[in-house]
């Protein structure tokens, strides 16, 4: 009844993808302002101790379990029960996952059609038709509407296709992409006046701020959302990696790549706000905080790119392109959870799973954006901070607690047959088992 699975071709697809998939407007938009409203380079020592400590590991469970069950996320975890009990906690996390995921997407979209709407911004003006460019950039329903549309045809075009011609090609071709434009606006950046404050705000790490819990917490709940953890999302990649790959080894480069654009994305928006700050433009709230909120994004920089004249034309081109690039590539791994699970379980044509299930999550995005107010901060709190962290220590149950440690040797030993005297196999399942659980439980509570 079901297809034939899709497997990721290379090692670097799977890279992009999956990197693809891990960095996103959480990267670029969150993990920046976060890092310097709460004690510059200390975040990030916090950030770098927990992506490391806690998500990277929680990562691993996904994959392993992903790539063990070669199937959706219900199905993978059901292959894990051990009885009745576990196959329906099986069925309640899968399905779980799939409701989140696709809520998650929901509000994604939205943010994303704004990325669009705010790249063909420069294009309106240039054409002399400012008019338009001022429709394009000011907030309302019709524009939010059909920009969100646009961007989820996008994604199901890309998800219809499948892994290897779909996902893993458009990976491929849209990460090295989005690293070239993000080093070169960098460096443009950097030659500009104030640059080097910003980098200071950015970096100049506030240790004394470490000891405050709710800078743990941001910064947990940060690793969490960029690592795309526990929605299925890495377990449903996981399960297109060949048996011939080195997991731990993958695992912790997909890590490597989400930190690192994380990183270099705060040397491109800290420097940027303050050579924004040095043309004049407020980049602080009321309190006295950066702006961090869309604030930042719609009118903030493009009042930057607005003072650099024929330039900034250009600047403000390369930097929506990023945006998009990141929002797309995060935006398709999340409609494969669902769809996977409607090829794989329901018999369904991948073709036809992703334009149904992508245009039952367009029907919900249009429904947040004609209720903006009292819906999409909701649904974005019951997604990130409520569902996702539960679904994590969800995921270290199963790969813990639920399946037993041999059968996960044996997995990862399948692309790594020294695993069982590694370090990996020496460490990980102690974290799976006590630490993160505990850990995602301390902060959830907080
Ligand atoms: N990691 C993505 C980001 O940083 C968001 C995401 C969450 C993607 C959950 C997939 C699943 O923007």
């Amino acid at each position: 009844m079901s297809a034939p699975r899709g497997e990721f071709t290379s090692r670097f697809g799977f890279l992009m993808a999956a990197a693809g998939s891990a960095v996103g407007l959480g990267n670029i938009w969150g993990f920046p302002t976060n890092t310097a409203s709460n004690g510059g380079a200390a975040f990030l020592f916090a950030y770098l101790i927990l992506a490391f400590l806690l998500a990277y590991p929680a990562l691993m469970a996904e994959l392993i379990i992903g790539r063990h069950a070669r199937a959706n996320a219900v199905t993978a975890l059901q292959s894990l029960a051990t009885g009745p009990g576990t196959r329906w906690f099986a069925l309640a996390v899968g399905f779980t996952g799939i409701i989140t995921v696709s809520f998650i997407l929901s509000f994604y979209a939205i943010v994303s059609g704004w990325m669009i709407a705010f790249f063909f911004d420069p294009l309106a003006r240039m054409l002399g038709m400012d008019g338009l460019a001022a429709w394009l950039t000011t907030d309302g329903s019709l524009r939010n509407s059909l920009f969100l549309i646009l961007f989820m045809l996008l994604t199901i075009y890309i998800i219809s296709a499948g892994v290897k011609e779909g996902i893993e090609k458009w990976a491929s071709r849209l990460m090295p992409s989005l690293v070239v434009i993000l080093l070169l606006l960098i460096l443009y950046v950097f030659t500009l006046p104030g640059a080097m404050d910003g980098l200071r705000a950015y970096l100049v790490p506030d240790f004394s701020r470490l000891a405050d819990t709710s800078l743990l917490v941001s910064a947990m709940g940060q690793a969490f959302f960029s690592l795309s953890l526990g929605v299925g999302t890495m377990l449903v990649y996981g399960s297109y990696i060949s048996k011939r790959e080195n997991l731990p080894v993958i695992g912790s480069l997909v890590a490597l790549l989400d930190v690192g654009i994380a990183v270099l994305a705060g040397m491109l928006i800290l420097p940027a706000m303050y050579v924004a700050l040095n043309s004049g433009v407020e980049i602080f709230d009321a309190q006295g905080g950066l702006i961090a909120g869309p604030g930042l994004i719609v009118s903030v920089l493009p009042a930057l790119f607005g003072t650099m004249g024929v330039v900034g034309v250009f600047v403000a081109l390369a930097f929506f392109a990023l945006m998009t690039i990141a929002s797309l590539t995060s935006s398709i791994s999340m409609l494969e959870v669902p769809v996977a699970y409607g090829v794989e379980s329901l018999g369904v044509a991948r073709r036809k799973a992703a334009i149904v299930v992508g245009s039952i999550i367009t029907l919900i995005s249009l429904a947040i954006v004609f209720n903006f107010d009292p819906w999409f901060d909701r649904v974005v709190t019951y997604t990130t901070e409520m569902s996702q962290p539960l679904l994590g220590l969800a995921f270290c149950v199963f790969a813990a607690w639920i399946w037993n440690r041999n059968g996960v040797l044996e997995e990862i030993r399948q692309g790594s047959p020294e695993a069982a005297d590694g370090w990996f196999f020496r460490i990980w399942p102690f974290y799976v088992k006590f630490v993160c659980p505990l850990a995602i439980l301390v902060v959830y509570f907080q």
